[in-house]
């Protein structure tokens, strides 16, 4: 069987979910499809001799991004989230297979799409007989296959807390996040993040909420903050039968990162609207977006390891358990091992698994999927053969 895949955006994730999948002897095409003509060289020549095809492409312009999908089977979307739903119906137009990283929306408070809206599509998707796999990276997505793991060797889960801690420093740079900065800041500024409890999904206050956590070595301890995620929502939708009272996703973030975004928000500026300053219009959220690093700017700068993991309380043949589930990627060997910085690599590869998945016809069929109702044990399986091994732990019970 021979398959061609689309890669719509070759950044920091991008490259590594394209590398990965031309690694395939059955994927036999990775077209390349980026506004960036540097980058699409850049990953083109990482790719085995014969497999890269590029294209510029504004996704942003429907018929050019129908044009460079027709003929494929899978459509990689490591684009910004704002254009979920445009690739998803361009995908149902010509035929192919779906899969990307990260949900948006709401609508009211950022203005893109969000995963209900996709999710929405879950009929259309089956009338047309592909699939489409949501949210599938580390976190969201490898977190959700954890939970969904633990859920299913577990006889109750009353709690599932996701937690990410990258104990990494950048050369050169004073604020740096390690995926797209304007994703970074939505989710921990500028929308109220949400958690499941007891029926119910709560919102509180952006960076209002935190504590520490012991992550597994070589991480250590560090404060984590409750941030706007996918998992509460998705946990909650597909893994409740079996107690689920709470669940929330905490992340962690460096004092003088938090301190900064505080501050914007005193100065009046968290939101995504035009102002008005000296003549000029503009957004102070772009303003800020563009004082950060891109994320392969951080290529063999950032130093130290990312963690995570998502631990699941309840109950196991009567006896009480606190099992965590995790992955540990450290962005100095990931430059070693495919010169990416280590988030990159943690996202791309668990990426690549699930595209595979869709590719060969192993999620449940057509439709929408989350990580959730994928098959865990064979995801997993292809987490460990693509070099993104993950451990259990039990932690004590009451800790
Ligand atoms: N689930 C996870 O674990 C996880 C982790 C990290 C990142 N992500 C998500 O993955 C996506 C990519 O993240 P990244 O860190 O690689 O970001 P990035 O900024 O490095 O890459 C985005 C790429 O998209 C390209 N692009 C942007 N707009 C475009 C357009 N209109 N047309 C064509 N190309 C366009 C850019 O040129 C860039 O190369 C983001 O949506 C991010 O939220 C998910």
């Amino acid at each position: 069987m021979t398959m061609r895949v689309v890669q719509l955006g070759v950044g920091s994730v991008g490259e590594v979910i394209a590398r990965t999948l031309a690694e395939e002897p059955d994927v036999t095409e990775v077209l390349l499809a980026d506004l960036d003509e540097g980058r699409l060289a850049e990953v083109a020549g990482k790719l085995p001799e014969g497999k890269a095809v590029t294209r510029r492409l504004d996704a942003r312009d429907p018929e050019a991004l129908r044009e460079t999908l027709r003929g494929a089977d899978l459509a990689v979307n490591a684009l910004l989230p704002e254009l979920n739903v445009e690739v998803m119906r361009a995908c149902l137009d010509v035929g192919c297979g779906y899969l990307d990283l990260a949900a948006g929306g709401p609508r009211e408070i950022v203005g893109t799409p969000d995963m209900d809206e996709q999710f929405a599509l879950d009929g259309a998707f089956r009338e047309r007989g592909i699939s489409a796999l949501l949210f599938c990276g580390i976190d969201p997505g490898a977190s959700d296959v954890f939970a969904r793991a633990l859920y299913d060797e577990m006889d109750t889960v009353e709690r599932l807390v996701v937690y990410d801690g990258d104990n990494g420093w950048a050369e050169g740079f004073e604020f740096v996040t390690s995926f797209s900065p304007a994703i970074m800041i939505e989710e921990s500024l500028l929308l109220p993040p949400e958690r499941f409890e007891d029926g119910e999904l709560i919102q509180s206050e952006p960076l209002s909420i935190s504590a520490e956590f012991d992550f597994p070595d070589p991480v250590g301890r560090l404060r984590v903050w409750h941030i706007d995620h996918e998992e509460p929502a998705l946990m909650s939708r597909f893994l409740a039968a079996k107690g689920l009272r709470f669940a929330s996703f905490y992340i962690a973030l460096a004092d003088p990162w938090v301190e900064l975004l505080r501050s914007w928000k005193r100065l009046g500026l968290a939101h995504k609207d035009e102002i008005e300053f000296a003549g000029c219009r503009f957004r102070p959220f772009d303003l800020l977006v563009s004082r950060l690093p891109r994320p392969v700017d951080l290529i063999g700068k950032l130093h130290g390891a990312v963690c995570v993991g998502t631990l699941a309380e309840g109950t196991v043949g009567g006896e009480r358990v606190r099992r965590f589930m995790y992955q540990v990627t450290s962005h100095d060997e990931a430059y070693e091992r495919m010169g990416v910085q280590g988030t990159g690599l943690q996202t791309g590869i668990p990426a690549a698994c699930g595209a595979l998945m869709v590719l060969r016809e192993e999620v449940p069929g057509p439709g929408v999927f989350a990580p959730e109702q994928i098959d865990p044990t064979r995801f997993l399986a292809l987490m460990t053969e693509h070099g993104a091994p993950w451990s259990v732990v039990d932690l004590p019970v009451g800790g």
